[in-house]
């Protein structure tokens, strides 16, 4: 079968290669399209290929259709809104994920995100500790009790939402858990988001939420900008001069928000979360994996766009 590694912001080297011989030992022949400009180029590059895999890149339904012997795209990572999956599903195209195995280093960038707003952004001005402080974590998944578990070894206390989780298993997982999502805002000195860009979710999270955390408040967003109300937001921050935004999402209006607010805000300039050798290898990898069991059994595991 014919691979495609598609990304646009690509994987380490070392997890391409490697990519490379689980796909060619298992009889796959692989190639890249690495950094391309324009969404147009993805569509052109897709026709020949049995299987992508892919990272934010936008698998949409005019790439489905440029892509007649498709049969299987993996995203290398967990957010899987980039994906139209109906379309996948109207040409039963398996769409797989590879959960968990880029969270530790989207954990790591949320704790870090943390210490440098507490320390306004290492400029010299007089900074906080996160110590003692309270951390709300909202969703419990792979990444949140990541987060969860390295804040507690930094002295912070941690609570968590999840409506997936009973409160035993968030217990299990070394959080405190809370029952609704106006109760994780008011208690938390650090917020951050773990949810899912879904029609459920997209703009969730506006003034009322935002107003609600407490004095010196910063919400930390490692998860998709799509999940915060914009207008909301910048309408907080005008109102509550002590609270904080970072996120690793650039906003659509962070020109605004910076000229605003200053080092009150801070975005990266394009998604880093996962953004790791480690991070790219074991997600990479395990899409390679998936693909080969995938051909040679059947295995439809981490499908998710069942039909
Ligand atoms: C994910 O959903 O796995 C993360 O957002 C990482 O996305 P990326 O592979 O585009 O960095």
């Amino acid at each position: 079968m014919k691979v495609l590694i598609a990304t646009q912001k690509p994987f380490a080297a070392v997890a391409v290669a490697d990519i490379k011989k689980i796909l060619t030992e298992a009889g796959h022949s692989v190639d890249t399209l690495e950094k391309y400009a324009e969404q147009a180029d993805f569509v052109k590059a897709v026709a020949p290929y049995d299987a992508l895999i892919i990272r934010s890149d936008k698998v949409t339904a005019e790439v489905i259709e440029a892509a007649p012997n498709l049969k299987i795209v993996v995203r290398a990572g967990a957010g899987v809104d980039n994906v139209d999956l109906e379309a996948a599903k109207a040409r039963k195209v398996v769409v797989m994920n590879t959960p968990g195995q880029n969270s530790n280093a989207v954990a790591e960038l949320a704790i870090a995100m943390m210490i440098f707003m507490a320390r306004t952004q290492l400029t010299p001005a007089t900074g906080s500790e996160v110590q003692g402080k309270k951390l709300g974590v909202q969703a419990y998944g792979n990444v949140g009790r990541l987060v969860g578990q390295k804040a507690k070894a930094l002295g912070m206390k941690v609570c968590a939402l999840d409506p997936f989780l009973t409160d035993e298993q968030i217990v299990a997982g070394g959080a405190e858990p809370v029952h609704s999502v106006e109760e994780l805002y008011a208690a938390s000195d650090y917020l951050s988001i773990h949810i899912p860009a879904l029609p459920s979710t997209i703009k969730s999270i506006g003034y009322d939420l935002i107003t609600r955390m407490p004095k010196g408040a910063t919400l930390v967003n490692t998860a998709r900008k799509e999940v915060i109300d914009e207008e909301g937001l910048m309408k907080a921050l005008e109102e509550r001069p002590d609270l904080k935004y970072v996120t690793d999402v650039m906003p659509d209006n962070y020109a605004a928000l910076q000229e605003k607010f200053g080092l009150r805000v801070f975005a990266t300039p394009k998604k880093m979360g996962a953004q790791t050798s480690e991070a790219n290898i074991n997600a990479g990898l395990a899409a390679a994996r998936q693909i080969a069991d995938f051909f040679a059994t059947g295995n439809t595991k981490f499908q998710v766009n069942k039909w």
